[in-house]
């Protein structure tokens, strides 16, 4: 069979990033430009400094990724690109660049949900793995159990009632003045802290597969108000260790219950968050007691990229899911949405 070249463009955010795939799990290239530096000074994402920032961007990380995949334009079966969620304008670059490739090129395009992309980013690590199996899906935008029954097929069974869980570990950090983006800060801190020293309340532990952050968040920013007000010293690597606890015991607790509940015997991780070091050892001892297998990307695939865009891409093509040139942005886009 013909091998099938999938050119994956993601731009919902800030990162612009463009990768070249082979038959959907085989990366040829996946060329990230950050703006990280670039926000960093003002504590978050700049939705209009990051749309220019990807205009600059584009055309050099378009060649990149096919130099380093020694690709021509033309050999190109079909591209994919995301259409959603994220930041309207960051969004409408990507995809307008797509589309204007599209119609030259004479290729078919497939818009791909960015959430969906994260998921396929395990598909891309372990070469083995297929559906069904149930994710943990955890970024700066989204907190979500998300059963994967095919190939883009999804059912969520719980999601945050408030603030995602990267987002929880952005304003933290940000309260405490540690930089941006916060949860890789947090993560090395809390690595010289101890996650005892203070009892954060762990949300909704017992009950259902929902998730809710927003109280952990107010609870971390009380007691640094209480104890500056008291003018006592703020132990900065035991709250971020204390608050990481709270965070993970949640998310794995309710991972495991949610695998074990559902009847699969695998269970994924996905998104930035994925990439937090103490999730990822909690989360590995407790599949090992629940005989779970558990299973999780590379931490340059977990973040933002356009690989796992492409993988995404991959299966709706196979199946002929390809949209035309009406597609536009939709920056609230759900899970299996089209
Ligand atoms: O998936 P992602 O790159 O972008 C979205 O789609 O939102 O996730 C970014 C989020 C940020 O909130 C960032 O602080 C968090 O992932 N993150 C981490 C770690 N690395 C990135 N959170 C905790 N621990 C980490 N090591
Ligand atoms: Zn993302």
């Amino acid at each position: 069979m013909k091998d099938i070249i999938t050119l994956a463009i993601e731009s919902s955010c800030d990162e612009t990033s463009i990768a070249v795939l082979k038959n959907g799990r085989e990366v040829l290239s996946n060329i990230v430009s950050t703006q990280i530096e670039l926000h960093k000074k003002f504590g978050g994402v700049v939705p209009e400094v990051a749309s220019r920032k990807h205009i600059e961007n584009i055309d050099l990380v378009l060649s990149e990724a096919l130099t380093k995949a020694d690709i021509k334009l033309e050999e190109i079966d079909h591209i994919a690109v995301t259409y959603g969620p994220g930041l309207v304008g960051a969004l409408l670059v990507g995809l307008s660049y797509a589309k204007g490739l599209a119609f030259t090129l004479n290729k078919p395009i497939v818009g791909v949900n960015h959430i969906e992309g994260h998921i396929c980013a395990n598909y891309i690590e372990h070469k083995d793995l297929k559906p069904p199996f149930m994710t943990l899906v955890v970024s700066g935008g989204h907190t979500h159990l998300v059963e994967v029954k095919d190939y883009n097929t999804y059912e969520i069974i719980g999601r945050t009632k408030d603030d995602a869980s990267g987002e929880a570990f952005d304003k933290i950090a940000r309260a405490m003045n540690l930089g941006y983006p916060g949860g890789p800060i947090v993560d090395k801190l809390a690595k010289k802290g101890n996650k005892n020293a203070i009892n954060f309340p762990k949300a909704l532990i017992d009950e259902g597969y929902d998730f809710s952050f927003s109280g952990l968040k107010s609870a971390v920013l009380n007691y640094l108000n209480a104890k500056k007000m008291k003018n006592e010293e703020i132990i900065v690597e035991d709250v971020c260790a204390s608050f990481q606890e709270a965070v993970v015991e949640v998310l794995a607790t309710k991972a495991i219950k949610a695998t074990k509940e559902k009847g699969y015997n695998t269970l994924t991780l996905a998104g930035g968050v994925a990439c937090n070091s103490y999730l990822r050892e909690k989360i590995t001892k407790l599949s090992k007691e629940n005989n779970i297998d558990i299973k999780y990307p590379n931490p340059n695939l977990c973040t933002d990229n356009a690989a796992m865009i492409g993988c995404c891409g991959y299966y709706e093509f196979i199946n002929k899911n390809t949209h035309d040139m009406s597609l536009n942005a939709v920056p609230n886009l759900k899970i299996g949405q089209r």
